[in-house]
C-alpha cells in the first residue's frame, strides 16, 4: 500500500514538474533535426488539396504519421490527462500511448484512468506500457498480458530507463540483468506487437544492436532533445546525492536524430518510431524521411492536455498542418513519397 500511494504521489508530481519547471531541451536544438535540411523544390508540381498524409500502422489507419507519446496514469488527475488525449487522438484518428500501467499492477481502482477506450471507442491505436526493469520484480507475463487486455491496447511498449531510475532511486530496485531475454519471451507470447523505447535519453547504436537480436517488433527513439527525465528527477530529489548527479546527467544520452540514423541502420523489417524534443511537422517530416514510420510527441501533448481536449487536437491539426506544409514544399503527395526525398546533410554522423 506504501508503495502504491508513493508511485500515485510520483505519477501526479512528474506532472505538475513537467507542466511548470524548465525541463525540456527542444528549444536549444540538441535533437539533431538542425543538421538536415530538405531540398525545397519551388517547382513541386503537385496540388496542395491532394497531399495524403495518412498512413498505415499495425495494420490500423491513421490520419498522419503521429502519436501522442507514452505519460500517465493511476491518478485522478492522470485519468482526466488520458481521456483528453484519447478523445482528441480519437476526433483527429492519431495513435496514442498510455504511461506506464505498473500502478495496474497494484490496484484495480487505477485501471480506470488507462481504459480510455470506455470515452473514445474509435481511437484506432492504442499503445499500453511498462518498464522492462518490472520483469525483474517477479512480475509473471501472464500480469502483463492482463494490462493489454484490460486496456485493449493494440501494441505495447516496454520503457528502458536506467538513468532516470537511478537518480530516482539509487536504493530502488536497479537490477537491469537479463531484461533482453525477459523481453523476448514475452514477445513469443504477446497477441499484439511489442516495441522498446527509452523515456528521453535515447536508444544508442549499442542498444539498437542488442535489440536488433531479440524478436521485438519495433523501438521509439526517445533520444535526447526534448523531456529531459534525469533532470526532472533531480528537481524532484530530495536527496544531495540525486540531486546533483540528475543536474549533470541532464544531457546525457544519444540525441533522436543519431538514434533514429542507427535504428535505419541497424533495424531492418522493424518499426521505428522517432521521437524525443521532435515539436512541430518540420521535425516529423525529417523523421520520415530518416526512416521513421511515424513520430511521438509527448510534452507538448501535457501542455495541451492540462488546458482542454481542444487543444489538443488545436496542436494535432497544428502540427499536421505544418508536415503537409514540408510535404508540399518537397512534392510528395503522400508519406512513402516523403520517406524517399533526401535530407541535405549539415553535419556528418559516419
Ligand atoms: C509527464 C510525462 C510522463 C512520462 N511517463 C512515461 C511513462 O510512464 N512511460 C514511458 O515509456 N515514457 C514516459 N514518458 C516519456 C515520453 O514517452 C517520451 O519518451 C519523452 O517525454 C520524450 O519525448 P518529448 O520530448 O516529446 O516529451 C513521460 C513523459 C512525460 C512528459
Amino acid at each position: 500500500l506504501k508503495e502504491e500511494k508513493e508511485i500515485l504521489k510520483r505519477k501526479n508530481l512528474h506532472i505538475e514538474l513537467c507542466l511548470n519547471e524548465n525541463i525540456d531541451y527542444s528549444q536549444t536544438q540538441i535533437s539533431g533535426f538542425e543538421n538536415f535540411r530538405f531540398d525545397y523544390d519551388a517547382v513541386p508540381e503537385i496540388d496542395f488539396k491532394e497531399i495524403d498524409t495518412s498512413i498505415t500502422l499495425f495494420n490500423k489507419k491513421l490520419s498522419a504519421p503521429l502519436i501522442i507519446g507514452a505519460m500517465t496514469g493511476g491518478t485522478k488527475k492522470a485519468q482526466i490527462i488520458n481521456e483528453r488525449l484519447a478523445l482528441a487522438a480519437e476526433a483527429t484518428q492519431i495513435g496514442m500511448a498510455l504511461g506506464s500501467q505498473r500502478a495496474m499492477l497494484l490496484n484495480q481502482d487505477a485501471k480506470k484512468s488507462y481504459q480510455v477506450k470506455n470515452v473514445a471507442k474509435n481511437l484506432p491505436l492504442l499503445f499500453g506500457n511498462l518498464g522492462a526493469i518490472q520483469l525483474n520484480d517477479d512480475i509473471e507475463n501472464k500480469k502483463i498480458l492482463e494490462l493489454i487486455r484490460l486496456v485493449e491496447a493494440d501494441a505495447f511498449y516496454f520503457h528502458l530507463n536506467p538513468l532516470q531510475e537511478v537518480i530516482q532511486n539509487p536504493n530502488g530496485n536497479l537490477n537491469f540483468k537479463n531484461l533482453l531475454k525477459k523481453i523476448n519471451d514475452f514477445v513469443k507470447v504477446a497477441p499484439v506487437p511489442v516495441l522498446v523505447k527509452e523515456v528521453g535519453h535515447g536508444l544508442s547504436e549499442t542498444t539498437l544492436k542488442k535489440l536488433s537480436k531479440t524478436k521485438i517488433h519495433g523501438i521509439e527513439t526517445s533520444g535526447l532533445g526534448g523531456t529531459s527525465w534525469a533532470k526532472v528527477e533531480a528537481i524532484r530529489a530530495k536527496n544531495s546525492l540525486s540531486k546533483e548527479a540528475g543536474f549533470k546527467f541532464a544531457l546525457w544520452g544519444v540525441t533522436t536524430v543519431e538514434s533514429l540514423i542507427y535504428a535505419k541502420k541497424i533495424l531492418k523489417n522493424k518499426t521505428i518510431i522517432a521521437s524525443g524534443g521532435i515539436r512541430n511537422g518540420i521535425e516529423i517530416a525529417k523523421s520520415i524521411a530518416l526512416g521513421a514510420q511515424a513520430c511521438a510527441m509527448s510534452l507538448p501533448f501535457l501542455k495541451a492536455a492540462s488546458i482542454s481536449t481542444n487543444k489538443v487536437i488545436e496542436l494535432i491539426e497544428q502540427t499536421i498542418h505544418e508536415l503537409k506544409i514540408v510535404m508540399f514544399l518537397v512534392g510528395a503527395k503522400n508519406i512513402k513519397e516523403l520517406s524517399k526525398k533526401n535530407l541535405k546533410q549539415v553535419k556528418d554522423y559516419t
